[in-house]
């Protein structure tokens, strides 16, 4: 079948079988041009979780489709591939706990720390976060959640994005640290997880310093899973979201290098938006996805067999729960 008619396809079974398709704004144009809802990590969830349709097609990474589980059980929410964002999978809740214990040996208690967890992370590293008294935050809410946290007058045990840590760590005026990079914790108010996110990372001062040059009016929008000092270099850090709100206001003459996933600056406006990089930023796992994937997902439904469908034990949603809730209460 040709996109057109694979496209056709998926519309008639969708309404068929009262199916929902959301997809983040990094997935491909075609797959994008399908959904019914898209939106950042946040959207996303808040939006799927209150749909009225019993299934739901999620067109992103497996930490985004455990959300909306997280949230509605009820729902079958499956997606066209089971694709891991490379930093969730940068931490687990073995390297969670052994990251604690580090800490205790370094003189900080368990009982003087809270964790966050940026959304970006298992629903099991979520439950232990919630076991702990935590929070999920998102890149949207980020500073927020923190605030709320510090409430408590403990230090921050912030996973897995170093950079986001680090980011509103500087933007609040807090001392943060990584664990393992030879400073001492104690100092720190922000104590961050070694995780990253590899496209993020491809983003530089230098590329910053060359737009600059070129186009002394340009400015600078970026992801705050940027470097510190590539967020520090820039106009405007913000979530997908607000990049995208950002950037639709400025005039059309103003130009704007954006530093965040390559499907996403493309599609926000057709002229004077520069990709932030020499190199193709893409997200590997956000563009497995594909039409037929969504095709075949749409069969399975349709044929009973329920392909790549999420689903999380009753144990481990409970204490998710409560951390993501932590977070809606904010
Ligand atoms: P947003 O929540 O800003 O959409 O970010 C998700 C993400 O994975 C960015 O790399
Ligand atoms: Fe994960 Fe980075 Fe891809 Fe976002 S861009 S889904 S953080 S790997």
């Amino acid at each position: 079948m040709n996109d057109k008619a694979l496209k056709e396809e998926i519309l008639k079974l969708k309404d068929e079988l009262h199916v929902s398709i959301v997809a983040h704004f990094y997935q491909k144009d075609e797959v994008f041009e399908l959904a019914d809802y898209a939106g950042d990590s946040l959207q996303l969830a808040q939006w799927a979780a209150k749909d009225a349709n019993p299934y739901l097609i999620f067109c992103g990474v497996g930490f985004m489709g455990q959300s909306v589980k997280i949230l509605a059980p009820q729902k079958r929410v499956l997606m066209p591939k089971i694709a891991c964002c490379a930093m969730a999978r940068m931490i687990d809740v073995e390297y969670y706990h052994q990251n604690i214990q580090l800490l205790e040996k370094a003189g900080i208690s368990k009982e003087a720390m809270v964790p966050v967890t940026y959304i970006n992370s298992s629903a099991e590293v979520k439950a232990e976060v919630g076991k702990m008294g935590g929070y999920v935050c998102t890149s949207s809410n980020a500073k927020k959640i923190i605030t709320k946290a510090l409430n408590s007058g403990k230090k921050i045990l912030f996973v897995p994005d170093r950079c986001l840590g680090q980011n509103i760590a500087k933007e609040m005026g807090l001392k943060s640290c990584i664990i393992g990079d030879g400073s001492d914790p104690k100092e720190a108010d922000i104590i961050c997880y070694n995780g990253f996110c590899s496209v993020h990372q491809l983003f530089d001062v230098e590329d910053i310093a060359f737009y600059r040059a070129k186009y002394p009016d340009i400015l600078i929008a970026t992801h705050p899973e940027c470097k510190v000092e590539v967020c520090d270099a820039s106009d405007f850090v913000g979530s997908t979201s607000q990049i995208i709100e950002y950037v639709t206001k400025l005039p059309q003459e103003q130009k704007v290098a954006v530093g965040t996933e390559y499907n996403m600056v493309k599609r926000l406006r057709k002229e004077n938006t520069y990709v932030l990089s020499s190199t193709k930023p893409e997200c590997p796992t956000m563009n497995e996805t594909t039409l037929e994937d969504v095709y075949h997902v749409l069969l399975s439904i349709k044929e009973g067999r329920f392909e790549n469908e999420i689903s999380i034990s009753e144990e481990t949603r409970k204490w998710a729960h409560k951390a993501l809730n932590r977070m809606f209460e904010v």
